[in-house]
């Protein structure tokens, strides 16, 4: 009886547990953002060494009373992976070994001046802009507004993103700033995608960060980045870059092959059936080597990463909130592309929790 009772114990103090860590892991993204905005992982990479606590606190632009709170914002950091210690010897009087920060892997990525960073990532999906639909989520569930983005801002992301500077400056940076990384190992893991083209839309390729490095590793394949007018205008072509504005539920730029980078997912089925049914019309016959190359998530349920996993469904909440779509298993996207006239199609997993999808006409 005792024993039981004792399992009783236990079962209910892991549960309060894991509910307040639920409740707190917001704390995780809320110290991450506050770390970046005061510019930490800058501040130390240019330190250039294991930076003590007090050096860091004097080169934070803070009040310098903050120090113990930066010890203690600095500690949830290295437990989530952000930041490692590592011992100094400092001399001053006698030789004494402190503890310093270093940057750890993640935080190379957050670095204001790295090309790879996903700083405008963060910052545009901390802005209460961003933020605000997720307040209310559960009155979403009980009208019938079409997104809780929808419902807290009147409009749609894209739409909001027209009449708003700031909305559509901020988006086109943080979806800008997955270029470079992802593109880098399509090229390098599938130097053949792009190889021989003669031409390249792609298709809701924002401010055209991918575009350009298509066009640069392929001089002679004539790059196009078709998206919204309000996107795209007045953006600095080049030898073989133009840009296309538009809608591509009317109609896409015609060529050879078509790029759809993290488009898909933000449509219901229904939208995508029309915009892959537009991108049928753009590309050749599979005779003549036309063809589509998506990159987004294929969900896998029973996969063995459990933070791949998770990311995915973090992914997926993130388009029930803002737009009207979801993330697809590969079942999902094979009923997607034989609903809309494509005869077959390969998954090449080779980007981490996203996939490249190659479907032929
Ligand atoms: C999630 S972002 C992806 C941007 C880019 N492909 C990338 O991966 O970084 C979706 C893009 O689709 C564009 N878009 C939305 N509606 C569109 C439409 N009707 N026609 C063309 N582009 C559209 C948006 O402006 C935005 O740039």
């Amino acid at each position: 009886m005792a024993m039981q009772n004792e399992d009783q114990s236990e079962i209910l103090l892991e549960s309060q547990t894991h509910i307040w860590n639920h409740i707190y892991t917001f704390i995780k993204s809320m110290s991450l953002k506050c770390a970046i905005q005061l510019q930490i992982p800058d501040i130390i990479d240019h330190h250039g060494s294991p930076m003590l606590l007090s050096e860091l606190v004097e080169a934070l632009p803070i009040n310098q009373e903050r120090a113990q709170s930066v010890y203690r914002l600095m500690r949830i950091l290295v437990h989530c992976g952000f930041f490692v210690k590592q011992s100094v010897s400092t001399t001053g009087g006698n030789v004494k070994e402190e503890e310093g920060y270093m940057l750890a892997p993640a935080s190379r990525l957050l670095l204001k001046e790295n090309p790879l960073s996903l700083r405008p990532y963060l910052l545009c999906m901390f802005n209460p802009i961003m933020m605000d639909p997720w307040q209310d989520l559960s009155k979403w569930f009980q009208n019938d507004d079409v997104t809780p983005f929808h419902m807290t801002h009147g409009r749609s992301l894209y739409d909001l993103a027209d009449q708003e500077l700031n909305l559509n400056q901020f988006f086109n940076e943080a979806m800008a700033c997955d270029a470079k990384l992802c593109m880098g190992v399509v090229l390098e893991k599938r130097t053949d995608i792009f190889q021989g083209l003669d031409s390249v839309v792609d298709v809701g390729g924002g401010t055209g960060e991918v575009a350009k490095v298509i066009a640069k590793a392929f001089p002679n394949t004539k790059c196009i980045c078709f998206d919204l007018p309000h996107v795209v205008n007045g953006l600095v072509e080049s030898n073989n870059l133009t840009y296309v504005g538009g809608d591509m539920f009317e109609a896409i730029p015609k060529a050879h092959t078509i790029l759809l980078k993290w488009i898909l997912h933000n449509w219901n089925d229904e939208e995508c059936k029309k915009i892959l049914t537009n991108c049928k019309e753009a590309i050749p016959s599979k005779e003549h080597g036309g063809k589509l190359v998506i990159i987004d998530i294929v969900l896998k349920v029973d996969q063995d990463d459990n933070k791949i996993f998770e990311t995915q469904l973090f992914f997926d909440m993130v388009m029930m909130i803002y737009l009207t779509g979801r993330q697809r298993t590969e079942k999902d996207w094979a009923k997607l592309f034989f609903d809309s006239g494509f005869s077959d199609y390969k998954v090449t997993p080779i980007l981490g929790l996203r996939s490249l999808i190659e479907v032929y006409p």
